[in-house]
């Protein structure tokens, strides 16, 4: 029985590190992320049962185990040194000719790959597992961030089990880098200052804080990256090429950057490098350059090191897309939520091409931690598909004057409120005309409700004319109200009916993000419409049953009860009701709710304390079943003394057997 238990364990830890891999490193997900769950569950739970199945190794372990006090430091295998930098075409030039006089005019070829900002970091592997990984430190000797690492869903556990790869079963160390996407960077932020907390100013930052967090269940909630980029034995590269070594890296399952090429001389490198420099801005993570290595190991010997960089490599760095300028004027914006967020006004300043003018200051939080103050200069940046802002105060103006958050609403004079726990102060008034335009930008925007035509401009209009107060009047306006616009024909009224009209037949998930309900966006709008299925359960669901579906906590949940709770927004649905809208979608819940949910059991013989009939009930209350007779579907059996046929038959059907002792430790393992 038990070898059917391990058999089961053993394949439900190769197919979630095959789809694992599918999905983190090759961004070709093959199953949905519920069925993924879902096996994760079974093998959680198989584990919790057996305990002698436990591996450091099994996918399970990527969840973050218990925090620890601090890092212990290990010396690196050989040193991981800097690059040296080149900021020009000309810098570039040098460096060729250096390789060029270092190798004595024998050929030599280049791997150009793109500089990932992030940090760097070591991993080790024996037997084709993952052992250790340090962080670079001072580049001799690293911090052990073993059990963060072990979280990074691209960085495999193990290596090759089935896919017969050269690096099955061997030691070698891999290095590359710790990479946050900006997406990850942006909800990571956005959770801070929820929680009142200070901004990270960059992905690169970030990624640092949560690889170095001292509790891994931190690291394993930022999804952080690794890509591989060096692959070493003894401290030394494995393969004659580094071309080779990234092949063999990919082969064995490694996240390896798509985006490098083989360089013949300066000209693909710059062909490269000017590619690159175009195109970082629709990459999903921050690049600050491109590196440059000698491919061939024979020939990186030859060249040598400097005391703190390879002469065989160098950085090409793109130039900061920062620059100084002058804070003119801070003036505050009201968003859809009522929240007040500061907007600096800068002296336009114009830095890779692009003029800025405006850059946000998120909170007053923010203000006091850049200590800025109207007047100052201030070093501004642009990353990624990032809004500009500001980094840090380069030199204090003459006149300067510190910036108050207004205790009024600056667009309906209200009183404007900050919550405890949150770096946000919001204007109470649900109908302030401020929150009432972005509402019904929001609300027909793109992704969302997808009334196109809908922008700026007719809001504008529709406002000022008083013909909606909030977004449900939208679906009474008439022909007739928008010919009476300014500049609106036959024509563009009835088209934008049309769209209005149609909007109604978008999902359940749009609605709900259409609302506005502070928290609930596109994510939170899809989990809770699959959860629920129908929005008046949403609406009248207690605290507790909106935080059993995912991800949903006791803030949003408030927010969701606080915004049903208004009679005013009563109201609006009701109206949204009757336009036609979609109140109802299909339930997509995985499971009941609970830690033994969708499990079936099987109880049988006498248990050592519980009665039957308790033992049932316990099970049931966490979402289990409990049936009569063992079948290929029971998940488990109980069995206490005296039992029976029932457990013939299950080892007979390879169905896991626990004691009572075990159940309890299962119903205990979901409490926390
Ligand atoms: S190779 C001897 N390759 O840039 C050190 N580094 O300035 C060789 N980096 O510390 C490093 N992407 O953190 C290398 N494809 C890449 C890289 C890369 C980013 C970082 C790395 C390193 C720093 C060097």
């Amino acid at each position: 029985m038990k070898d059917s238990v391990e058999k089961r364990i053993q394949n439900l830890r190769e197919e979630l590190e095959h789809h694992e891999y599918l999905y983190y490193v090759l961004d070709q997900p093959e199953i949905s992320d519920a069925e993924y769950d879902s096996k994760m569950r079974e093998l959680q739970d198989l584990e919790r049962a057996h305990p002698e199945y436990q591996s450091p190794h099994s996918p399970t372990q990527r969840v973050g185990g218990k925090p620890r006090e601090g890092f212990v430091k290990v010396p690196h295998s050989s040193p991981m040194l800097s690059l040296d930098n080149a900021l020009n075409e000309t810098e570039l030039r040098d460096f060729d000719g250096r390789v060029r006089g270092g190798l004595k005019d024998r050929e030599y070829e280049y791997v150009a790959e793109l500089k990932l900002d992030g940090l760097s970091m070591a991993a080790h592997y024996r037997d084709g597992r993952f052992q250790q990984a340090l962080t670079r430190g001072d580049g001799r000797v690293g911090e052990d961030v073993t059990e963060n690492a072990r979280t990074i869903r691209s960085l495999p556990l193990r290596v090759g089990e089935k896919r017969k790869v050269r690096l099955a079963g061997a030691v070698f160390e891999v290095r590359g880098e710790v990479v946050m996407e900006h997406r990850s960077f942006e909800r990571m932020n956005e959770d801070r200052e929820r929680e009142g907390l200070p901004r990270f100013a960059n992905p690169r930052n970030a990624a640092a804080g949560a690889l170095r967090a001292l509790d891994p269940s931190i690291t394993a909630a930022r999804r952080l990256n690794y890509y591989a980029y060096f692959l070493l034995r003894d401290g030394r590269p494995l393969a004659a090429s580094h071309w080779k070594n990234l092949e063999m890296l990919e082969e064995a399952g490694f996240k390896v950057n798509p985006y490098k090429a083989k360089c013949k001389g300066l000209d693909d490198l710059l062909a490269f490098i000017h590619k690159w420099e175009g195109a970082r801005d629709g990459l999903p993570y921050e690049i600050d350059g491109v590196v440059v290595k000698v491919d061939s190991v024979a020939q990186q010997d030859l060249l040598g090191w400097t005391a703190k960089a390879p002469r065989w490599a160098i950085a090409f760095k793109y130039p900061a897309r920062q620059a100084s300028t002058v804070l003119d004027n801070i003036d505050v914006q009201v968003g859809r939520t009522g929240t007040l967020t500061p907007v600096a006004h800068l002296r336009p300043v114009s830095f890779s091409g692009v003029t800025v003018s405006r850059a946000t200051l998120h909170n007053e939080d923010e203000i006091e931690r850049l200590g800025v103050q109207i007047g100052d200069t201030v070093l501004v940046e642009r990353s990624g598909d990032v809004i500009p802002k500001i980094v840090r105060v380069i030199e204090q103006g003459a006149d300067r004057r510190p910036f108050h958050m207004p205790s009024a609403c600056p667009v309906c004079g209200s009183h404007v409120v900050r919550e405890p726990g949150e770096s946000a102060r919001r204007c109470v008034n649900t109908n302030c005309p401020a929150r009432l335009r972005e509402s019904l930008l929001h609300f027909s925007a793109r992704g969302v409700m997808d009334i196109d035509g809908m922008g700026d401009a007719l809001v504008d209009q529709l406002l000022a004319a008083k013909l909606v107060h909030n977004i449900a009047d939208l679906y009474w306006l008439t022909e007739d109200q928008l010919l009476g616009l300014d500049r609106m024909g036959k024509k563009s009224a009835s088209k934008v009916l049309h769209n209005i009209e149609r909007s109604k037949a978008q999902p359940l998930a749009r609605v709900l993000n259409g609302l506005g309900i502070p928290f609930v966006g596109e994510r939170t709008g899809q989990i809770l419409a699959d959860y629920f299925g129908d929005l008046d359960k949403i609406a009248h669901a207690t605290d507790e049953e909106l935080q059993q579906a995912d991800e949903i906590g006791p803030k949003v949940a408030a927010s969701i009860r606080d915004f049903f709770g208004e009679v005013r927004n009563g109201e609006l649905i009701e109206k949204l009701r009757e336009a036609g809208l979609q109140f109802k979608s299909e339930v997509k819940r995985e499971k009941p709710i609970g830690v033994l949910a969708a499990k079936t059991f099987v109880i049988t013989g006498t248990l050592p304390t519980l009665k039957r009939e308790d033992a049932k009930e316990l099970i049931e209350q966490a979402g289990g079943k409990v049936a009569g007779s063992v079948s290929s579907k029971t998940n488990f059996l109980v069995a206490g003394e005296d039992a029976g046929s029932k457990l013939a038959k299950a080892q007979e059907l390879g169905v896991v057997v626990i004691g009572e002792e075990d159940l309890l430790r299962m119903l205990e393992a979901g409490k926390d």
